[in-house]
């Protein structure tokens, strides 16, 4: 865990949300896709300024964070602050993502402002070699990740609920995709990983341990275990997603 002060140098605004660029090597070189950075969002010594994000993007010197649209202070903070703000950040924090050695294809399941947090890890598996698919949910198109964020090779298929619901569209699709995959990777609502697990199941018949793996969305206080206030029931117990997490089995966050 690191303790850095990243400076913002670009920010852009993309559908409802925000996307802000910060600067710090060492930080961005020890990220790995589904690990999250807290960064400080405020210039007083108040310790809850810090706020989660998952990186949307991840390279040699800087890392990506998304800011949603919403009326919390401290992204608010971060959406006002000009190029060249010096911002503290803590990171990484927990477990991410990994694509485990003889995959050849990997399926990536999002739902949502989570599904973006699964782009460093798309990166990652294409620039492998890796065939990859991503499907996403989202409310509205306008809250889709658009293909041109995707490398070309990516299959990309989108499901847009437009005040309906989704199962059906979700069952029919990952009937497919996940007879095709050999890693399955998610980022989505708590709610959706019984439903992705019901459809792993019915292709193929258990969640075997290893094939998925589910990004558990918590916020982090301190990220280093010592103020209990991620603890959930996750993993066979009461973990702390912060050290256990935030990526776990599929099987250890369905029951
Ligand atoms: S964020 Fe403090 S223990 Fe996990």
């Amino acid at each position: 865990m690191l303790q850095t002060t990243a400076t913002l140098i670009a920010r852009a605004t993309l559908g409802p949300a925000q996307e802000i660029v910060l600067h710090a090597p060492e930080l961005a070189r020890a990220l790995a896709p589904g690990q999250a950075v807290l960064v400080k969002c405020g210039w007083g010594l108040d310790p809850y300024l810090r706020r989660t994000f998952y990186p949307v993007a991840i390279d040699d010197e800087t890392w990506t964070v998304r800011v949603p649209p919403g009326g919390d202070w401290g992204h608010a903070w971060l959406r006002a602050a000009p190029v060249g703000t010096q911002i503290d950040c803590l990171g990484p924090v927990g477990v991410g993502y990994l694509v485990p050695p003889g995959v050849r294809n990997v399926l990536c399941v999002g739902v949502g402002e989570e599904a973006w947090s699964l782009l460093p890890v798309v990166a990652l598996a294409e620039a492998r070699g890796l065939s990859v698919a991503l499907a996403m949910e989202a409310r509205t198109a306008r809250e889709l990740i658009p293909p041109a964020r995707l490398p070309a090779a990516v299959e990309y298929h989108a499901i847009t609920a437009d005040g309906g619901s989704t199962a059906g569209q979700w069952a029919d699709l990952l009937a497919g995709l996940l007879g095709w995959a050999d890693a399955a990777v998610t980022a989505a609502p708590l709610a959706f990983y019984s439903q992705l697990a019901a459809a792993v199941r019915g292709v193929r018949y258990d969640i075997s341990r290893g094939f998925a793996q589910a990004l558990y969305p918590a916020t982090f206080l301190c990220g280093t275990g010592a103020c209990q206030s991620c603890v959930a029931d996750v993993a066979g117990g009461r973990r702390r997603v912060c050290l256990r997490g935030p990526v776990f089995d599929l099987a250890d966050v369905v029951t």
